[in-house]
């Protein structure tokens, strides 16, 4: 494997995305990242990575614009990894939950990854690369937020160990699931639920993006795992 060369990484704009580029282009990445026309945020985007990071828009619920984004890249290219990080919170109790919500939490967790592993499957088997799919604890354990987010979470960890067997050996396929992270998805929860998130967590606090980032990167460059799960959760799981 001959990393690092070109990544890709969905939902860069802000959050856990935006320290995806960050920490991959200060590790000599060429980053590609989509936004959904948040120019403003993914101009801060490439501004704290500097010139390796290119944003390009792509709304993951359109299929023609998951073609237009593998065509983009590999026109500038091969990819040698492809971070699925995008995700969508859904809310919400049986009684409460949507065709609309679910749907948008299984498209964006769980097809839209597929279909951008099928469409990146032969430059990342040509540069022997890797994909890291992002789910949750919630996926690992159960979500508090509900099942579509739940179920949406728990499928990528099934996805990954499925593609981990289809592309083998060229391309490695690994999760990382965090719990909190410091981010406006945490910042949405309401305020009682985040104090007693932070009482409940062992090292007492959220993760800061950074720290996810530089996980889920260093689980790609683990040449021996593969269809494996990363926990990184400030120990929650084991409460
Ligand atoms: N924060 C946490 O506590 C936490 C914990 C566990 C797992 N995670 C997971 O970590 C990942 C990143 O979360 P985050 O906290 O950074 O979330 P965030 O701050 O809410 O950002 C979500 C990102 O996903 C993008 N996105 C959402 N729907 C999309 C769509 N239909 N098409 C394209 N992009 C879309 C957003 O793009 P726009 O900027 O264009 O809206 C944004 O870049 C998610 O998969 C999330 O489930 C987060």
């Amino acid at each position: 494997m001959s990393l690092p060369g070109s990544v890709v990484v969905t939902g860069g704009s802000r959050g856990i995305g935006r320290a995806f580029v960050v920490e991959a282009a200060a590790r000599g990445y060429d980053v590609f990242f989509t936004h959904r026309g948040r120019a403003a945020d993914a101009a801060e985007t490439v501004a704290a990575a500097g010139p390796r990071a290119r944003a390009v828009e792509a709304d993951l619920l359109d299929r023609a614009a998951l073609d237009g984004l593998v065509a983009t890249v590999l026109a500038h290219g091969p990819v040698h990894l492809l971070v699925n990080n995008a995700g969508t919170m859904a809310h919400g109790t049986l009684g409460e939950l949507t065709d609309e919500g679910w749907r948008r939490s299984f498209n964006v967790h769980v097809t839209a990854p597929v279909l951008l592993a099928g469409g990146f499957a032969d430059s990342l088997r040509a540069t022997r690369g890797a994909i890291l799919n992002v789910s949750s604890t919630g996926g690992v354990v159960g979500s508090v937020h509900g099942a579509a987010y739940g179920a949406s979470k728990a499928a990528i960890l099934g996805l990954t160990k499925s593609l981990a067997r289809e592309l083998a050996p060229d391309v490695r396929v690994n999760t990382i699931a965090p719990g909190p992270v410091g981010t406006d998805m945490y910042a949405d929860l309401p305020e009682d639920e985040r104090r007693a998130i932070e009482a409940e967590t062992p090292l007492r606090r959220v993760a800061e993006p950074r720290e996810i980032a530089q996980a889920g990167l260093d689980l790609c460059h683990w040449t021996y795992a593969t269809g494996q799960t990363l926990v990184v959760d400030g120990g929650r799981v084991l409460t």
